[in-house]
């Protein structure tokens, strides 16, 4: 049972994440390009009579009002993830209930699972009064994406943990970050075409079709590396035109890539029908989420998103630039 009368609880929030530009391509050095969103996840932790650790998820993190999930009962992921934190952390572990509410849809590609880690590691840094040594922090999180994900690249728990709009690259094990202060404000309508088919999986497929044909895939890769680049620079002097049509081109890409769906690339279409400057795929593909850059016609986008049928919703992205004007 969750106790009652607790005095000691604590609660966290990491924001979402969406890929403007080097989803996949990042696995294999080139260069990508994230931003933090104005939607996340929240984690309270909570003290616990029973045996624990327990995890309940509520609103858009909770199917069903009565999932709770233990070593015992829930995903294999989550079964690994709470028997990291009993390995890593000890028995304390056993007497906490997490409670995980947010903004943000679970498995679209938006970031939930590290900003799921993020806040997590936060909270239980913070619950049990461990001062936080940001490189334990980030071994905790990148051991629970990977749990999460396979051997992701670590782009998404970067920007979830910094939230800051990211330049990104990974150098063999290394890998590097560095801000990007945007000029103008970006807003984006995103559309869901339905959860992904996973992160591993699409990035193990990939490897897998990438086997046949490595030059040809390498030379998109490439090609994607000098649209972050090139999108860097847009985003720095306010070009939001060029940043659109560097969206439409890496979907573009995505798409020669394998990891688009006729779904995808219909809401990609309807976008751009609806002015949109840009609209692609975001995350590993395969299913999850369009994002279309807007300027001023947010609502006529996501009407016509609604309108076929699908979710969709607007979002800011969360941008430092003004402390550094
Ligand atoms: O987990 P997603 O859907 O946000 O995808 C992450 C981006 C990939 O490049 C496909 C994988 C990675 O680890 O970088």
């Amino acid at each position: 049972m969750i106790k009652k009368s607790c005095e000691n609880f604590v609660f966290s929030y990491a924001p979402g994440k969406a890929i403007l530009v080097g989803e996949h391509a990042v696995v294999y050095g080139a260069q990508a390009i994230a931003v933090p969103l104005d939607l996340g996840v929240r984690v309270a932790i909570l003290p616990l009579d029973a045996n624990g650790p327990i995890i309940k998820g509520i609103g858009s993190f909770c199917p069903s009002e009565a999932l709770v999930w233990s070593i015992e009962q829930g995903p294999a992921n989550i079964k690994l993830a709470l028997q990291y934190l009993i390995e890593n952390f000890g028995e304390k572990i056993k007497k906490i209930a997490i409670l995980v509410d947010g903004s943000l849809p679970k498995g679209f590609g938006l970031g939930s699972s590290a900003a799921f880690s993020v806040a997590l590691m936060r909270a239980i840094f913070n619950y049990f009064s461990i001062s936080i040594n940001n490189q334990m922090l980030i071994e905790h999180i990148s051991a629970l994406e990977t749990i999460f994900h396979g051997a992701p690249s670590g782009i998404d728990h970067t920007v979830v943990l910094n939230s800051q709009v990211l330049g990104f690259k990974k150098k063999k094990s290394q890998s590097l970050s560095w801000p990007i202060y945007c000029k103008r404000p970006l807003k984006l309508v995103v559309g869901l075409v339905g959860p992904h088919e996973g992160t591993k999986n699409a990035v193990q497929k990939l490897r897998d079709r990438k086997r046949q044909h490595e030059k040809i895939y390498e030379r998109i890769f490439g090609s994607l590396d000098e649209l972050a680049i090139a999108m860097e620079t847009s985003l720095k002097e306010g070009s939001l035109g060029a940043v659109g049509e560097f969206m439409n081109m890496a979907h573009g890409y995505l798409s020669a890539l394998g990891v688009s769906t006729g779904e995808l690339d219909h809401l990609c279409a309807i976008a751009k029908e609806r002015g949109a400057l840009g609209a692609k795929l975001t995350g590993a593909g395969g299913g999850g989420a369009v994002i279309a850059l807007a300027e001023n016609n947010e609502m006529e986008i996501m009407t016509a998103f609604r309108a076929c049928g699908f979710i969709s919703f607007t979002t800011s992205v969360v941008n430092k630039v003004d402390e550094h004007l």
